[in-house]
């Protein structure tokens, strides 16, 4: 028996590292999926195929990668809900490149939990997405929650730690541009940065905290204005507190100014420190992303994706 389930990259549009700390975010889900495929095994060995790295062990062995922790963790908690299942093998294919901010392993988390929910026909959106939170802690224990919602979910959300999400509504189809630095970061290690940031200077992340809340209430309304102008304007904005925090350096800086000199304002998205930088463009998108092109930055366009987690179950959705 087998199932098969995908979900979508995730791009944070504003609030990344603020939300860990209890302040708003929006982030979008992207149109690059991982698509995962489950299947139960007759010996009790879980086996795990993906770009990152191939495992096969005893139930009772720990998975040596620890990039492969949260899908091994995944499929323990499987096995032992599910006697009847001895064994399960598990393919990953993905079309987000990792560790650049991207959601690359939210969306296996997601997708690894909906394709072994599936095995025993359930299919329960909130569910899934808490055990994909539960499996993304095993490798980055202070996660916000925001990044395996958005690619659980889809769309274009906000999402507050203690609040949830709410979607948020979009006038037509919102365009982005990335930029991926080709740098790899850690996402515990960059939080771990802003958490020490905001022990020695509780005043000032105090108030940037407040003055990322107003941008984000601000970015709300441009969203259902459509003021690509101001979104621009408040990106750049952002931007500066990112700075502050200390999660930029020589190349993103880089990045950013070729990039702001194309499109109406640009920021890092995700964790920083490497990884990918969003604009937002002034005309489409593919024209600004081939632009960047020419200046050597890697670009491409993105759409934000609506459906979410999808799988091959029949279901009815929550
Ligand atoms: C990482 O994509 C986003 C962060 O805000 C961490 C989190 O929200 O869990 C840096």
């Amino acid at each position: 028996m087998t199932c098969t389930a995908s979900a979508p990259g995730k791009a944070i549009l504003f609030g990344e590292h603020f939300v860990v700390h209890g302040v708003r975010a929006i982030l979008g889900a992207i149109n690059r999926r991982v698509v995962v495929t489950s299947s139960i095994m007759d010996e009790p060995v879980i086996c795990i195929r993906s770009s990152l790295g191939n495992c096969r062990h005893g139930m009772d062995e720990p998975v040596r990668d620890p990039r492969l922790r949260p899908v091994d963790y995944l499929a323990k908690r499987t096995t032992s809900a599910s006697p009847h299942v001895e064994g399960l093998c598990i393919d990953i294919h993905s079309e987000i490149p990792a560790g650049v901010g991207l959601g690359s392993s939210s969306a296996t988390c997601v997708a690894t939990a909906a394709s072994l929910s599936g095995l025993s026909g359930m299919y329960n959106k909130d569910a899934i997405c808490s055990m994909a939170i539960d499996a993304e802690r095993t490798i980055f224990e202070d996660t916000s929650g925001a990044d395996c919602t958005a690619c659980t979910y889809g769309g274009l959300i906000q999402y507050g730690r203690d609040s949830g999400f709410e979607r948020v509504p979009l006038r037509g189809d919102l365009e982005l541009v990335i930029s991926d630095s080709g740098v790899t970061h850690s996402t515990d290690t960059l939080v771990r940065r802003v958490a020490v940031f905001a022990d020695e200077h509780p005043d000032a992340f105090g108030s940037m905290c407040r003055r990322e809340s107003a941008l984000i209430n601000s970015v709300l309304q441009c969203l259902r204005e459509n003021d690509l102008d101001s979104l621009g304007d408040a990106m750049r904005e952002n931007q500066t507190y990112l700075c502050r925090l200390g999660i930029s350096n020589d190349t993103l800086d880089e990045m950013i100014t070729i990039s702001d000199s194309i499109c109406r304002g640009s920021k890092i998205t995700g964790a920083g420190g490497g990884g990918c930088i969003i604009a937002v463009a002034r005309g489409p998108a593919n024209d600004a992303a081939r632009l960047l092109g020419e200046k050597g930055l890697d670009s491409f366009a993105v759409r934000i994706d609506r459906a979410g987690l999808k799988t091959d179950i029949p279901h009815i959705s929550p």
